[in-house]
C-alpha cells in the first residue's frame, strides 16, 4: 500500500481486501469489548474546509479507540485560511503529527499536502473523490452480499466525488458498474478513462432503468454537493427523475441493497419510502466509516 490515501486509484484490489479484512476484525473486536490500542501515543490532525458529521466524528472516535488522539483543525482557525501556503503548513504539521486527514475542495490541495508533508495524508473528501466513504461502502456490500464476484453496482445521479470513487472502487474489486448521470454531469474524465480499461464491465448511460437493471446494489447522492449550494435550483431541474424509488427498484435484482453516503435529501435523489425500507443497510454503511477508517489509519500510521 502507498504511504497516503489520496484517491481510490491509489489502492490495488489486494490493498482494499487487506483494509476490509482489518476493518472487519476491528469491528468484531469493538463489538466484543476487545481493546486495540494500535496507535497509542499518535496524533492525527483533521483539517476541515467543509462541514462534516460522519467523517469528523468517526475519525475522532476511531483515533481514541486506537489509543491515539485527533485534533480538529478548522480552516477558519488555521493560518491556511488566511493564505499561508499549503506547502508551508504541510512542512510544519508534519513535525508535530503522525498523520493528517483533510477535507477540502480541490484535489490538488490534498496532493500538495502529501507532496510536502512526509507523514501519511488521508483524503476525507474533495470535489473529486471520497475514498474513505467508498471503503466503508465496499465493506458494507461484502457484509450483506458475502463478496463482490458477479455483483452489479449501480450509481444514479450526479457524476460527483461519490460517483468517481464508487466507479473506481467497484471496478477494482471486480464488480460490474453502471452509472446513470445527466449528460452535463458525467463523472470525471480521469475516472472514465480508468473505467474504459474495464471494457463491458462499465456502462455510463442517461437512462436510470438501464443502469439499474438487475443491479445488486444501488447508490445515489445529493444533487448539489457542498460548495454547489448556489446551483441548487438549476440542479433540481437537471436531475429531475434521477431518483431511487420503488419503480426503479422493480427492475433491480430481487434482493438489491440501497446505499447512501448521507446526508440524504428525501424526495430528491431518494424517496423517503426507499430510504426507510433500506435504513438498516444505510446506517450500517455509516457505522462502517468508523471501522474502515480505523483500518486505514492502522495501515498508514501503525508501527508494523
Ligand atoms: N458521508 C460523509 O462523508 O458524511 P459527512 O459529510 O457528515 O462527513
Ligand atoms: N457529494 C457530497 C458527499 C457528501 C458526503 C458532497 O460532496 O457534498
Amino acid at each position: 500500500m502507498k504511504n497516503d490515501l489520496l484517491k481510490m486509484a491509489d489502492l490495488t484490489k489486494e490493498d482494499i481486501i487487506d483494509i476490509l479484512n482489518l476493518a472487519s476484525q476491528l469491528k468484531y473486536e469493538r463489538k466484543n469489548g476487545i481493546e486495540h490500542k494500535l496507535l497509542a501515543g499518535k496524533t492525527l490532525g483533521m483539517i476541515f474546509q467543509k462541514a462534516s458529521t460522519r467523517t469528523r466524528v468517526s475519525f475522532e472516535a476511531g483515533m481514541y479507540q486506537l489509543g491515539g488522539q485527533a485534533l480538529f483543525l478548522s480552516s477558519r482557525d488555521l493560518q491556511i485560511g488566511r493564505g499561508e501556503p499549503v506547502e508551508d503548513t504541510a512542512r510544519v504539521l508534519a513535525r508535530y503529527l503522525d498523520g493528517i486527514m483533510i477535507r477540502t475542495f480541490a484535489q490538488k490541495e490534498v496532493e500538495d499536502l502529501a507532496k510536502y508533508a512526509d507523514i501519511p495524508i488521508i483524503n476525507g473528501l474533495t470535489d473529486y473523490c471520497h475514498p474513505c466513504q467508498v471503503l466503508a461502502d465496499l465493506m458494507t456490500i461484502r457484509e450483506f452480499k458475502g463478496g463482490f464476484d458477479g455483483l452489479k453496482m449501480c450509481y444514479i445521479g450526479d457524476g460527483n466525488n461519490m460517483a468517481n470513487s464508487l466507479i473506481v472502487g467497484g471496478l477494482t474489486v471486480g464488480m460490474k458498474v453502471s452509472a446513470a448521470c445527466p449528460v452535463d454531469y458525467h463523472p470525471d474524465k480521469q475516472v472514465l478513462d480508468f473505467a474504459a480499461g474495464y471494457g463491458d464491465s462499465f456502462k455510463l448511460t442517461g437512462d436510470i432503468f438501464e443502469a439499474a437493471k438487475d443491479a445488486d446494489v444501488l447508490f445515489t447522492d445529493v444533487w448539489a454537493s457542498m460548495g454547489q449550494e448556489g446551483e441548487a435550483e438549476k440542479r433540481r431541474i437537471a436531475f429531475k427523475g434521477y431518483q431511487i424509488n420503488d419503480e426503479l427498484l422493480s427492475v433491480a435484482a430481487k434482493d438489491a441493497m440501497v446505499q447512501h453516503c448521507l446526508p440524504a435529501h428525501r424526495g430528491e435523489e431518494i424517496t423517503a419510502e426507499v430510504f426507510e425500507a433500506h435504513a438498516n443497510e444505510i446506517f450500517e454503511e455509516a457505522e462502517n466509516r468508523l471501522h474502515a477508517q480505523k483500518a486505514v489509519m492502522v495501515k498508514l500510521m501503525g508501527n508494523s
